[in-house]
């Protein structure tokens, strides 16, 4: 069976998705940059519905990172600010979807507390919730993860010989979800910018150039086509 060319018998698990280009898509229209933050909020639940529609089991989005806190501070307030205010509106929508929300990401001081007790409201009412895990990367950075995987490992005494892959995997953010079956970028930028990087060693990269405001779930479907026309080897040799 198929929707708009997926093989619905092959469809990733796992989607990571940048979600790039707000910006961009603002001031193409003379617009300030919150307005294509604002206007990202639409791509995102269309691409949740055609996660949905497909089949997708987790998608996980990066909606702030650990150096985005170096832009000016108005732009930084309204991302905090706006992300607390569609967690309040949206949440009930996932819920009733069948979506699991999650977040990932440094719960530190810069946060207001209202704003982290909306992220647990959130994880917690969804958090029996099947059909799709929506892992929203809140404040995240690769490295910052990876930094506190080893302080925790240390922390627990584990000898240095004892210490594997899966001692790694455990303590990242991720360690209950597969490793993403491809990343998309939107915006044309060809980079991670410190997104899930141990996660991501054998995932497909797709590249978009379409701005993220503009991404709808037919990006996704033709994505999702892209990357069933790849040949995945882990190493290996064909199979
Ligand atoms: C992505 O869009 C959203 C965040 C990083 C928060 P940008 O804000 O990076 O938009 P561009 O890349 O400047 O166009
Ligand atoms: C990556 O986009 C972070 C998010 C989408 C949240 P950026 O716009 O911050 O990345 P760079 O600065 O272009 O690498
Ligand atoms: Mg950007």
């Amino acid at each position: 069976m198929s929707v708009s060319g997926v093989d619905l018998s092959a469809v990733p698990a796992h989607v990571a998705c940048v979600m790039d280009g707000n910006g961009r898509w603002a001031a193409r229209r003379g617009l300030p940059r919150t307005a294509g933050h604002e206007a990202g909020l639409d791509a995102l639940f269309d691409t949740v519905d055609g996660a949905l529609e497909i089949g997708v089991q987790w998608l996980t989005v990066y909606a702030f990172s650990t150096e985005n806190w170096t832009r000016p501070r108005d732009e930084v307030r309204f991302l905090l600010d706006f992300n607390r205010s569609i967690l309040a509106a949206r949440r009930d929508e996932m819920h009733e979807r069948g979506v699991r929300l999650r977040f990932i990401g440094g719960r530190d001081r810069r946060l207001a507390r209202s704003l982290l007790a909306e992220m647990d409201a959130a994880a917690e009412l969804t958090a029996a919730n099947k059909r799709l895990t929506l892992t929203v990367a809140f404040n995240y950075g690769a490295r910052a993860e990876l930094t506190e995987a080893v302080r925790r490992i240390v922390a627990s005494g584990t000898r240095p010989d004892k210490i594997t892959e899966h001692t790694i995997r455990a303590n990242l953010a991720t360690s209950d979800m597969p490793d993403p079956d491809m990343v998309i970028r939107t915006s044309g930028e060809h980079r991670l910018s410190n997104f899930l990087l141990w996660q991501v060693a054998y995932s497909e990269m797709v590249f978009l150039d379409v701005l993220w405001p503009d991404f709808s779930r037919t990006h996704l479907f033709e994505a999702v086509a892209e990357y069933q026309r790849r040949e995945r080897r882990f190493g290996g040799l064909d199979r």
